[in-house]
């Protein structure tokens, strides 16, 4: 069943979205779904780029062994997101921050695509990195990408290439982001898990901290994941219409 008004959200819910003080917003692809931005699975499918799995070009050995085509993958994802703009869903979660009705809010992506702070999340734990920051391969300096400049071929302090700053399969997590999340959600009340397969760990392990901490979870997702047997609710749709109707 698609839920499309405030009182088909369950009560309790409600209840514990009004009283939570301390509350983890984890996030995936699916909640920039509705703005435009393709997903990597869900409907059945997953995403290929001329020919490759995205496993495959998003991948560490896909850096050693042919960096400009890891490039071309990545540009043409930012070009896809620059003329993108939030969603609706986007905006309920900057609206749960800035009206301070939690003692602790935190946002945990695992999306690179820097729609969250554009719409005016801060703060926001980006446990995947950003398509929107370029890292140097022998220093590890970074550099902003602007949407409408040309990105930076070389590094500006070294010289070196320039890679994306972003996770790829096979590599660790940026240094503390996972630790913060955990540390959020083992401590939070209320977790609410918004588009993702749950398929990729560790990200997918903040959801299974919180309810073995006791929080109450809820996922909003269209389809069902490895994750719903788990939740509290589970909320069948989409993120862009269904977080407006959490907050009524
Ligand atoms: P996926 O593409 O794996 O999953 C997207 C999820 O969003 C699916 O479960 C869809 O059913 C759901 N979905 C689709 N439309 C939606 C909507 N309008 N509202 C709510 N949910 C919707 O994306 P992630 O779980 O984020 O890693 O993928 C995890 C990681 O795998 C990504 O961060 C990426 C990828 O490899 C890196 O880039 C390192």
């Amino acid at each position: 069943m698609q839920l499309s008004t405030a009182s088909q959200i369950p009560v309790e819910l409600r209840e514990r979205f009004a009283t939570a003080q301390r509350v983890l917003v984890l996030t995936g692809a699916g909640i920039s779904a509705e703005s435009g931005v393709p997903t990597f699975r869900g409907g059945g499918n997953s995403a290929v780029w001329k020919g490759l799995p995205f496993d495959v070009i998003s991948s560490a050995q896909m850096v050693k062994r042919d960096l400009p085509a890891v490039w071309e993958w990545f540009d043409y994802r930012r070009d896809i997101l620059k003329n993108l703009a939030p969603n609706a869903a986007h905006k309920a979660i900057v609206r749960w921050q800035r009206q301070s009705r939690f003692s602790e809010f935190t946002l945990v992506t695992q999306n690179v695509d820097g729609l969250h702070q554009y719409a005016g999340s801060t703060d926001v734990i980006e446990m995947h990195g950003s398509i929107w920051r370029a890292r140097c391969i022998s220093c590890h300096s970074t550099f902003e990408i602007l949407r409408d400049d040309k990105r930076q071929e070389e590094c500006a302090s070294c010289g070196e290439h320039l890679r994306p700053d972003v996770v790829l399969f096979g590599e660790i997590l940026p240094t503390g982001a996972f630790e913060r999340a955990a540390e959020a959600a083992a401590k939070c009340e209320l977790c609410i898990v918004i588009g993702t397969s749950a398929l990729v760990y560790p990200a997918a392990s903040l959801p299974e901290i919180a309810k073995a901490n006791g929080a109450f979870l809820c996922e909003i997702n269209p389809e069902r994941t490895p994750l719903s047997d788990l939740c509290d609710v589970v909320l069948t749709g989409k993120a862009g219409e269904l977080l407006d109707l959490i907050e009524h």
